[in-house]
């Protein structure tokens, strides 16, 4: 019971106290990083923890300005950059062997999502960016050719505790031995 209640109480996080994290609270995270599973175990994900604060508010500027995770990525005391290699998952002898070209971002899934649980069960918060400038990011982080920056994980100690918000009920999205009826 106790690792479902982590799941069903983490949030999105936006906003951070100015506290530091631990390093063995950060060691932790990424440990958690680097047991997620992975196709074929070619562990494509590489992760660049940013500490710099100038990185961090040039990173925030590449978010719009609509998007609500721009003050975390700015204010956070660490953002995670989510990176990977898309040649290393759903290929065989460099042939692609699913339908899907783009294996490495459910990779990338499954390690965001142990990242943003440890952090929870350490009492900290997080928060996973999609919408930004993919291109400039990488520039700015330095992350060379056939590595893809993905998303951006601001995590600290959390200055907000949001309402669960609405997710669809088991019955509108579970289906018992077929999809449908037809
Ligand atoms: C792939 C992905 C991309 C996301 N991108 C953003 C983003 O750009 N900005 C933001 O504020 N939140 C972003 N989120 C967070 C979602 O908005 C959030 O998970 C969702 O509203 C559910 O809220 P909860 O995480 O508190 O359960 C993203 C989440 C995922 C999984």
């Amino acid at each position: 019971m106790q690792n479902k209640s982590n799941i069903l109480e983490r949030r999105s996080i936006r906003r951070f106290l100015d506290k530091e994290i631990e390093q063995e609270k950060l060691d932790a995270i990424l440990e958690a990083g680097r047991w997620a599973p992975s196709w074929g175990n070619l562990q494509c994900c590489e992760l660049v923890v940013v500490q710099d604060a100038e990185l961090k508010k040039s990173l925030s500027e590449l978010l719009s300005p609509k998007n609500p995770g721009t003050p975390a990525t700015a204010g956070a005391p660490i953002v995670v950059a989510v990176c990977g290699r898309p040649d290393k998952s759903g290929y065989y002898k460099g042939k692609q062997v699913t339908r899907y070209e783009h294996w490495f971002l459910y990779d990338l899934g499954l390690v965001s999502q142990n990242i943003s649980l440890m952090a929870h069960e350490l009492g900290l918060g997080s928060v996973i960016i999609g919408s930004f400038d993919h291109e400039k990011a990488e520039k700015l982080l330095r992350v060379p050719d056939g590595c893809e920056l993905v998303s951006l994980i601001p995590v600290g100690y959390p200055d907000m505790a949001p309402k669960p918000p609405k997710r669809k009920t088991l019955e509108e999205f579970v289906h018992y031995n077929t999809f449908s009826d037809e």
